[in-house]
């Protein structure tokens, strides 16, 4: 039990994992652009109001946390927050690029760096929710595939760098998840959607929270999750 910070609370999956998180016991820090929505998602957490596509940002914000005394009890740090833009790279501009880059994986960064010395004190734990796409590129997907293939490397990096320290590293590979950015994913490609040939983001939820709960001699550092066959 102890604090937990996440990115990302205000959709889908970070919703529920917040809640579960709740539900667990911890207590959550909703780190978004819009906390205000929160409540929407049925959350009753704190909320730090940052715009993830502008990592440089997060420096004042986590400071402020940081001499209110909020880092203290930090146990863990959850990057949920990503975009996904479809795109081939003959259409894809340099914004594309540098938001996608920007929120799905320099903020990530940003925000360990910040976080790490509360972190190495309590021998805590971070966790990246990647995707498929982190491990091999995809037609018309080269931005969102080439952001989570540079987070997976973060994650591998920073593992061995705080190994010292205590510091747990896990990235989490989520399969289809019932989403918007899914629905909205697979209509870009002209693809079906079926919320209930995914997972639920309720259960993928459980299985981080899961892992957060791992004993002190062994914990997961990698997670793949799919649906179970129907
Ligand atoms: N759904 C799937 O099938 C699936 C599969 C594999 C991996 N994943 C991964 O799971 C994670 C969550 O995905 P999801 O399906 O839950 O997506 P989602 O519902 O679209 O949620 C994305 C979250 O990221 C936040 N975000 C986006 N841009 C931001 C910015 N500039 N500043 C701050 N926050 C920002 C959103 O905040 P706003 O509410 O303000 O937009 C929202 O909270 C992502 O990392 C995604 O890559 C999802």
């Amino acid at each position: 039990m102890g604090h937990v910070l996440v990115t990302g609370a205000t959709g889908g999956i970070g919703a529920a994992l917040a809640g579960a998180l709740v539900e667990a016991g911890h207590r959550v820090t909703a780190v978004g652009r819009d906390v205000g929505r929160l409540g929407a998602r049925g959350l009753d957490v704190r909320g730090i109001e940052v715009d993830l596509a502008e990592p440089g940002t997060l420096a004042g914000a986590i400071g402020a946390l940081e001499k209110a005394g909020e880092l203290a009890d930090l146990r863990a740090l959850v990057h949920c927050a990503a975009i996904a833009p479809v795109a081939a790279v003959a259409d894809a501009d340099p914004g594309t690029w540098q938001r996608t880059l920007a929120v799905n994986v320099g903020s990530a960064a940003e925000l360990t760096r910040l976080t790490l010395p509360a972190l190495r004190r309590s021998r805590g734990h971070v966790i990246f929710i990647n995707a498929a796409p982190g491990t091999t590129g995809i037609a018309r997907w080269s931005a969102y595939a080439g952001s989570k293939a540079a987070l997976r490397e973060l994650a591998d990096s920073l593992r061995d760098e705080e190994a010292a320290s205590g510091v747990r590293v896990t990235t989490v590979y989520p399969g289809p998840t019932a989403t918007d950015l899914l629905s909205e994913v697979r209509t870009a490609f002209g693809r079906p959607y079926d919320p209930e040939l995914c997972i639920r983001p309720r259960t993928l939820a459980a299985m981080v929270v899961w892992v957060l709960s791992a004993p002190p001699d062994a914990y997961t550092a990698e997670l793949a999750v799919v649906p179970s066959p129907r």
